[in-house]
């Protein structure tokens, strides 16, 4: 029996709302294998910038890394720019805790509708490595003249031989387990001739180490349009930290909204805590209409509770997650349902203390 730590960052529009479910989910999950969650949440984000001018206390960090794992909504609000935002609060977690690995698994539950045609269930299965704490998101530039017609900005990509072997190992090694042991590598070497080179060099060294992995290269403008051509042929992939962005909005889409998409921001050497989040943003769209999916922000707390170790309590959550999707109507308006945030939370909770 363990007593879990965790820190909650509901953070900005729908973050709060499918975040509170996302607990409700993991509680009922821990109470079935004699286990609890002591949950402290932390009211930063945008509105306590409007009221203290930083999107989070100083000592926000040395606060955070007192915790087994972080649970966080989303950052983002129409009223400040997002490099602000996003600057002062998920981006230095993921920096600081040194979370290079961001898993993101896409995966066609039944019940739910590809926006491609003919999609059997479970036919589109996979799993994204993005590289997390450096490549194009390693915040190395300047800004200088700004306003004038001068104006010029500096924005340096950074990739490291120890980045980018940490990332594809990490792939290489989770393929491993998969039944189809397959990865593809995601770059644009072509145009990017220095750090995506690296990138393809260190992908070439460790892929000779697995031979029992088949592998694949890719530019990314290639990689979109086989995304969408044949996203079957896909188990797992590895991206540098921008294009693992982008591809991860599109392989949601592509098994049936970004409201069942999750992810979890990991350190592997567990000197620090990893950070779980819906690949979703706050979505200002739909804020406080109570229609927001928290599927994504659920399945990222069982990412969570498997990283803690408590396997079962997340097999208790995604058994819920997939009996609700292929039994019942109870969906958000994304999922093409009427049901509530707060319903479809409640609907999962209750599957999972049933043991369905
Ligand atoms: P978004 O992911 O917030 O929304 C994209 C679209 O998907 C919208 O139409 C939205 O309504 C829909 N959507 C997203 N999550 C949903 C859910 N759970 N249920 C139903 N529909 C859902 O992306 P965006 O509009 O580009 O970004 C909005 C803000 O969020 C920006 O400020 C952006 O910087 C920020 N953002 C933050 C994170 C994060 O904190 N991890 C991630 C992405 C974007
Ligand atoms: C994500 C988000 C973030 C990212 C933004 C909000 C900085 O889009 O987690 O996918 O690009 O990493
Ligand atoms: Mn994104």
């Amino acid at each position: 029996m363990s007593q879990y730590r965790i820190a909650v960052i509901g953070g900005d529009g729908i973050g709060p709302e499918v975040t509170h479910q996302a607990m409700r989910a993991a509680d009922a999950a821990v109470a079935r294998t004699g286990s609890s969650i002591g949950w402290t949440e932390f009211p930063w984000g945008t509105d306590y910038y409007f009221a203290h001018g930083r999107m989070a206390p100083p000592e926000f960090l040395d606060e955070l890394a007192k915790f087994d794992a972080m649970l966080l909504g989303a950052v983002g609000h129409p009223q400040v720019q997002d490099h602000i935002t996003l600057n002062g609060l998920l981006l230095p977690i993921r920096r600081r805790f040194d979370q290079c690995v961001c898993l993101r698994p896409a995966y066609l539950y039944a019940g739910v509708e590809s926006p491609l045609r003919n999609k059997p269930a479970g036919s589109i299965d996979m799993l994204v490595f993005r590289e997390n704490t450096e490549g194009e998101y390693a915040n190395v530039g300047g800004r200088v003249y700004q306003g004038s017609d001068h104006d010029v900005a500096i924005q340096t990509s950074v990739f490291t031989r120890r980045g980018c072997e940490r990332i594809i190992r990490a792939a290489f090694e989770k393929a491993v387990t998969r039944p189809r042991k397959r990865v593809a590598s995601i770059t644009k070497s072509n145009a990017q001739g220095y750090g995506m080179v690296l990138w393809d060099d260190v992908f070439t060294a460790v892929a000779k180490e697995y031979p029992q992995i088949e592998t694949e290269s890719l530019l990314v403008d290639r990689a979109v349009m086989e995304f969408v051509r044949r996203p079957e042929s896909f188990d797992v992939v590895v991206a540098s930290n921008l294009f693992g962005d982008i591809l991860t909005d599109l392989s949601a889409i592509i098994v049936g909204s970004m409201g069942l998409a999750a992810s979890a921001n990991i350190d592997p050497t567990r000197q620090h805590p990893s950070l779980f989040e819906p690949v979703h943003g706050s979505a200002p769209d739909i804020t406080g209409k109570g229609i927001a999916n928290p599927l994504a922000a659920i399945l990222s707390a069982a990412m969570m509770l498997d990283h803690l170790g408590d396997a079962k309590a997340a097999q208790a959550i995604h058994q819920a997650v997939g009996q609700l999707l292929s039994d019942s109507k109870t969906r958000t308006p994304d999922l093409g349902g009427m049901a509530k945030t707060e319903e479809v939370g409640s609907a999962v909770a209750a599957l999972i203390s049933s043991g369905a």
